[in-house]
């Protein structure tokens, strides 16, 4: 049987290396198409540097588009090679769209197909990751969830819950991986920073999308800089619109492109604070016990706050939500690590795969 993985963003290949290391360790025949969604060698090669990722065996190219001309680019990239290479099962990831992409043809080639990072919920379909989240989730066979809320939510959707398994994390299975490796000194050095910092990063379409929500955003991070410095690896997406909201180079700011996965995480190792809205930081943040204040006004990652050490914060409130986690020093994190969070979630995907291809666990 072949298993195929369908990757296409930066958070992607965090989420798959460990299952595609745990499933070669079993011996299964796999292969990872690259959808080409992010091309920047930043955003991707770099990935697979540091991750240890293979080669993929096809990359789709697709590039940038609006919804509707990126995912249709997917579709039909995505047909070709199903219909060339006849996986058993494809495996998609988070909630990008590359992976609603990937889920949509596949169901239709009645190729199965497990979604890894099942059930997250923001319940804000203004988000369009939430759309590609409800879709993926309607639509996979076997879905692997990280945290225990989403058992619920998947069972509310009607999915039978035989289809479900609990595993814990497998981005944070990447993080304990990397942890030898997150050294701050020698990126803090290259950044002349000083030993107190603080990270940041802004990508979320609400957020950096209008003048007006940059500009909002890009006030309230100078605000934090005036405290301690910042330094901001800018997402391509936003880079054009913060740059023009005010977000510049100077003397307590620094603003710098992607940062390579290793890179990323020793800086946030040895921050004293990280104002995000991205995700996966929020759940690393966790992880790695420091202060997380994320800019949204919801998460799909309650678990990061109940659990964690993370608060969602409005542009208004975080110069004073930064200034009390500044001011309270490393964060004690709400609770114990959220259950399975333990850097076994590849084993456990592969173990449940490796059966399910022997036929010995269907799914219904
Ligand atoms: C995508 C995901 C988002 C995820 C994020 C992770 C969707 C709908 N969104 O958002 O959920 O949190 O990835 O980083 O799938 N660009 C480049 N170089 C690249 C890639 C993108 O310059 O390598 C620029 C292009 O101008 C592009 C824009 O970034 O139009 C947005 O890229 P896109 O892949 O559409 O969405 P992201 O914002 O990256
Ligand atoms: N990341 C990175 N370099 C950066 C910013 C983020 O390596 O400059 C990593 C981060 O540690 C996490 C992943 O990228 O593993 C998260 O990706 P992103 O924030 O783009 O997406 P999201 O999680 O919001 O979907």
């Amino acid at each position: 049987p072949l298993v195929l993985h369908v990757l296409g963003a930066r958070p992607n290949f965090v989420k798959a290396a460990p299952v595609v290391r745990a499933l070669g360790e079993l011996g299964v025949r796999q292969g990872i198409i690259h959808t080409g969604q992010h091309y920047d060698a930043l955003m991707s090669d770099v990935f697979f540097a540091d991750l240890g990722l293979p080669e993929p065996v096809a990359n789709l190219a697709v590039g940038s588009g609006t919804h509707a001309r990126q995912t249709a680019a997917l579709l039909v990239g995505l047909e070709d090679v199903f219909l060339a290479q006849e996986p058993d099962l494809v495996v998609v990831y988070g909630d990008v769209n590359s992976t609603l992409a990937a889920i949509l043809v596949a169901a239709k080639l009645g190729i199965r197909t497990a979604h890894v990072e099942a059930g997250l919920r923001s319940f804000d379909r203004g988000m369009p990751e939430e759309v590609n989240r409800v879709v993926t989730d309607a639509l996979a066979d076997l879905l692997f969830v990280t945290s225990p809320e989403a058992l619920a939510y998947l069972a509310s959707e009607g999915v039978p819950p035989a289809k479900v398994h609990l595993v814990g994390n497998p981005m944070i299975d990447s993080l304990f991986a990397a942890l030898p490796a997150l050294d701050p000194a020698p990126v803090v050095a290259r950044l002349g920073l000083p030993s107190r910092y603080a990270v940041a990063t802004l990508h979320r379409p609400a957020n950096v999308d209008t003048a007006e929500a940059a500009r909002e955003l890009v006030e309230a991070v100078l605000e934090v800089s005036r405290r301690t410095p910042v330094v901001v690896p800018v997402h391509p997406r936003g880079k054009a619109r913060l740059a023009e909201a005010g977000l510049v180079d100077g003397e307590t700011i620094k603003v710098i492109e992607p940062l390579g996965y290793v890179d990323f995480l020793s800086l946030v190792r040895g921050a004293a604070l990280v104002v995000t809205d991205s995700g996966g930081v929020q759940e690393e943040t966790t992880m790695l016990g420091v202060p997380c204040l994320t800019l949204r006004p919801n998460t799909e990652r309650p678990i990061t706050i109940t659990h964690g050490t993370n608060r969602l914060v409005t542009p208004a409130l975080l110069p004073a939500a930064a200034e009390k986690a500044l001011a309270d020093g490393a964060a004690t994190p709400a609770g114990e690590l959220p259950v399975m969070w333990d850097g076994k979630a590849g084993p456990r995907i592969a173990t449940v795969i490796a059966a399910w291809l022997k036929g010995d666990n269907l799914a219904p």
